[in-house]
């Protein structure tokens, strides 16, 4: 028997202790499912705070000794576990992480952040003498961790092998190049075939470059960001690297997202007993307090960003409720956003309502009390909204790009096999096409039997996390093999 390909996920997120997107939630599933394929896997994380809050670790007393610049910083090495028994590490360091925010507070960005995640990819190579089974792939999730990446060619001889993923290439990682003293990486790593990006350096470049592979989170994301439009200034560093990159669709972890047992809805249901979905959308009117009503039922729950498209959402509004539908809305983030879309629901107070707030069980209850989940995304990694939706019986309306591309077929009636279509696209990003596809899916809610059959076929797809786990465990596997 080989030896079993041993992983260490080292990220800035990993759900339930530090969560502000889907990051979190890959980063918190994945690992068990590397698991369930042969593969001993642990993640590895920032000491914030509020990790430690909310769940119960031992300190390992191994000191961490990373010099930043002319200090040496020390960071402590803990150990817990995440919901599925997985081991999950995290390097203590009060003065980096003894904050209220994973990234910043409110508008502001933490300055030091460039310090912060140099020290902690540089605790993360200090950690691994201390990661049992010792990693053979080290796999490294956004700028926050791309310096990883080159760390680890400079570390020790047989050092494991690294993976950088790239979740949002929307983020650069940048850095003032008076950072060049705390990063430590001998002269050659900084120039324009390294780090730098423009003047600055940039920590997902690094990821980039000196990774032995890089994945992105769906095959589409992986073509758009090699494109000038969404390579965010890598696009050219991207096609350089053509041959290592990789794309893979993210997984949903059933055991969370799973209608059939999901304890936050008012009824559960499955394909096979769907009658609970109509309980949950009137139980969710109940409680937003909106008019009863039979009306096509529309939820999103989202970052509140750029990314998100809601610029759409506030300029196609009044045709959209014109429509005859019901909007829902549960979001945190930029405040210009948020004042927007509170501004909306004031107009439309009885067709729309909005939560602002980071609020996972009414996250549930709304992609479970809906008919239909909106993704109007300007750019989409993967998306896991879409994916909640499908399996939740909540059929996707979705812009044509990443993730949700791959993820949602356009319903163009019954196809050649037989098999629905599973939700609505639309690729331009305007109003006029958003429209016209939210009307082609409030069309289809018209003709209830057709609406229904679409939503039960949609609740058996499958997007649980083993195909996907084992795209990435090949691609360790070839690696492995290649060195
Ligand atoms: P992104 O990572 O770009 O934010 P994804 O669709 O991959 O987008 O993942 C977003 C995840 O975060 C989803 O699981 C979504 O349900 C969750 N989420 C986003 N905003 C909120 C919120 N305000 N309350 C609860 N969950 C949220
Ligand atoms: C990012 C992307 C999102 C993706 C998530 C998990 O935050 O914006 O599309 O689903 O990472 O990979």
């Amino acid at each position: 028997m080989p030896e079993p390909i041993s992983v260490l996920v080292a990220a800035s997120e990993a759900s339930p202790v530090a969560q502000t997107g889907g990051l979190a939630e890959v980063v918190g599933s994945l690992p068990q499912a590397f698991v369930e394929l042969g593969l001993p896997s642990s993640v590895i994380l920032p000491g914030y705070a509020s990790a430690f809050d909310r769940g119960r670790f031992e300190d390992l007393g191994v000191d961490l000794t990373v010099p930043l610049g002319a200090e040496d910083v020390v960071g402590r090495l803990h150990r817990g576990r995440l919901r599925s028994g997985t081991p999950l590490y995290l390097i203590r360091c009060d003065r980096f992480f003894d904050r209220p925010g994973l990234y910043g507070e409110g508008r502001l960005t933490y300055p030091d952040n460039p310090e912060r995640f140099a020290f902690f990819s540089r605790a993360v190579i200090e950690a691994l003498p201390h990661v049992q089974p010792r990693p053979r792939i080290v796999m490294a999730n956004d700028w926050q961790t791309g310096l990883i990446m080159p760390y680890l060619l400079e570390a020790e001889e047989d050092a494991p092998a690294g993976v950088f993923v790239i979740h949002n290439q929307g983020y650069l990682g940048l850095a003032p190049p008076s950072v060049v003293s705390d990063i430590g990486l001998p002269d050659r790593y900084y120039g324009v075939e390294g780090l730098e990006y423009y003047g600055q350096l940039s920590y997902l470049k690094a990821g980039i470059v000196y990774a032995k592979a890089v994945v992105a989170v769906s095959p589409s994301y992986a073509r758009e960001i090699q494109t000038p439009e969404g390579g965010n200034g890598l696009d050219g560093v991207l096609r350089l690297y053509a041959s290592k990159l990789h794309g893979i669709v993210n997984g949903v972890d059933y055991d969370l997202w799973n209608p059939a047992v999901d304890p936050h809805l008012a009824a559960n249901y499955s394909a096979e007993r769907p009658a609970g979905k109509k309980i949950c959308k009137d139980a969710l009117q109940t409680e937003l307090s909106l008019p009863r009503s039979d009306r096509p039922l529309f939820g999103m729950v989202s970052r509140l960003t750029a990314q998100k498209g809601l610029t759409l959402i506030v300029e196609a509004a009044p045709e959209l409720f014109r429509l005859g539908l019901d909007l829902v809305v549960l979001g945190t983030g930029e405040p210009w956003f948020e004042e927007q879309l509170t501004a909306l629901s004031t107009a439309y107070p009885d067709q729309m309502r909005l939560a602002l707030g980071y609020d996972a069980p009414l996250s549930h209850r709304i992609i479970a009390g809906s008919d239909f989940v909106l993704v109007p995304s300007i750019y989409e990694p993967c998306g896991l909204a879409q994916l909640y939706g499908l399996r939740y019986g909540a059929v996707p309306v979705v812009r044509a790009i990443g993730g949700l591309n791959d993820t949602v077929r356009d319903f163009a009636g019954q196809n050649p096999e037989g098999l629905w279509d599973n939700g609505f696209k639309f690729t331009q990003f305007q109003a006029g096409a958003l429209v016209r596809a939210v009307r082609r899916a409030v069309e289809l809610y018209g003709r209830r039997d057709d609406f229904a059959a679409m939503s039960v076929a949609n609740m058996r797809e499958d997007f649980s996390w083993g195909k996907s786990a084992q795209a990435y465990a090949d691609l360790f596997q070839k690696l492995l093999a290649a060195d």
